[in-house]
């Protein structure tokens, strides 16, 4: 049984070395881009548009943490026609391939101490805290990159493949998916759907949250970034004992059949604002 940590915690047992991009999801393996541009092509539009409901606009500076391959940052010079976005990773090859007029780019780890990259209306993570430790200092820290009256949104995944769900080859693989990224990486989504929570208690106001889920449908973006991401994954799925590579390749082919009839994991969109400095 592995050791488990608070929630918020690095789990115990890794090192520097076990996080995102290092023991799983290198961005130097060929078509790493693809597989995040599979999730972006199931979520952007749904985050577009809350985006867009929430004011983003014209005359906006943001910032997107955790940028990937920048589909976001530039939809939002793009269509929303903000004036600037600055897109911050760790590793920034994607976001450098593909420039923008408006789109800066900064490489840098958001969780390291005296990360102020300065101060924005729309401050914005997706699939991004999930993967890191001290979850609940980074929110509170991302909040303070807020000017006043600037809006925070985070977005992470939201396990809907339980222990009650009936078990598929998909349902089994799922789930040591997310137990194999917590022992490698130190993923954990057990927290997500705290973020409205963790985002008052940081003084944000008018916090909100909504739930969104691409449907599994053979063939869709979503289904085969599940598909990519398994097999990126495979070696840390397998090392959790729960299943073996034929359940994994079985996976495989449910998610592509016509027999397929899961729910994928959701998204959790939750935002607050920063409150206005009261005048002198
Ligand atoms: C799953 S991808 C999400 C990309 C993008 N936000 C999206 O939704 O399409 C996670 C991204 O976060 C970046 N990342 C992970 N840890 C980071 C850190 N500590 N500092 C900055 N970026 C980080 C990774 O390099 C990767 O590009």
């Amino acid at each position: 049984m592995c050791a488990r940590a608070r929630p918020g915690e690095q789990p115990p047992g890794l090192s520097a070395a076990d996080r995102y991009g290092e023991a799983v999801f290198r961005p130097d393996q060929a078509g790493e881009d693809d597989r995040i541009d599979l999730g972006a092509l199931a979520y952007d539009d749904m985050t577009m548009a809350r985006l867009r409901n929430l004011g983003v606009g014209p005359g906006w500076n943001c910032l997107d943490v955790g940028a990937g391959t920048g589909t976001i940052a530039r939809r939002l010079l793009r269509e929303a026609g903000v004036a600037t976005v600055l897109a911050v990773d760790r590793d920034v090859r994607f976001l450098t391939a593909r420039p923008f007029p408006g789109l800066g780019v900064l490489e840098a780890d958001i969780s390291a101490p005296g990360f102020g990259p300065g101060r924005f209306q729309l401050v914005h993570a997706r699939f991004v805290l999930m993967h890191l430790p001290s979850r609940q200092r980074l929110i509170a820290d991302l909040g303070e990159l807020l000017v006043p009256g600037g809006v925070l949104v985070l977005s992470d995944a939201v396990d809907l493949t339980t222990a009650t769900a009936p078990t598929t080859p998909y349902t089994r693989v799922m789930q040591a998916m997310w137990q194999g990224l917590r022992d490698t990486i130190g993923t954990d989504v057990a927290w997500v759907p705290d973020y409205p929570n963790l985002l008052r208690a940081t003084g944000l106001v008018s916090v909100a949250a909504e739930i969104q889920v691409p449907p599994l449908v053979p063939g869709s973006p979503i289904s085969r970034f599940w598909a990519g991401t398994w097999d990126r994954a495979r070696e840390a799925i397998l090392a959790t004992g729960l299943v073996d590579d034929a359940a994994v390749d079985a996976a495989v082919r449910y998610l592509d059949s016509p027999e397929c009839a899961a729910l994928s994991p959701g998204m959790i969109t939750a935002w607050g604002w920063r409150p206005e400095e009261a005048p002198p």
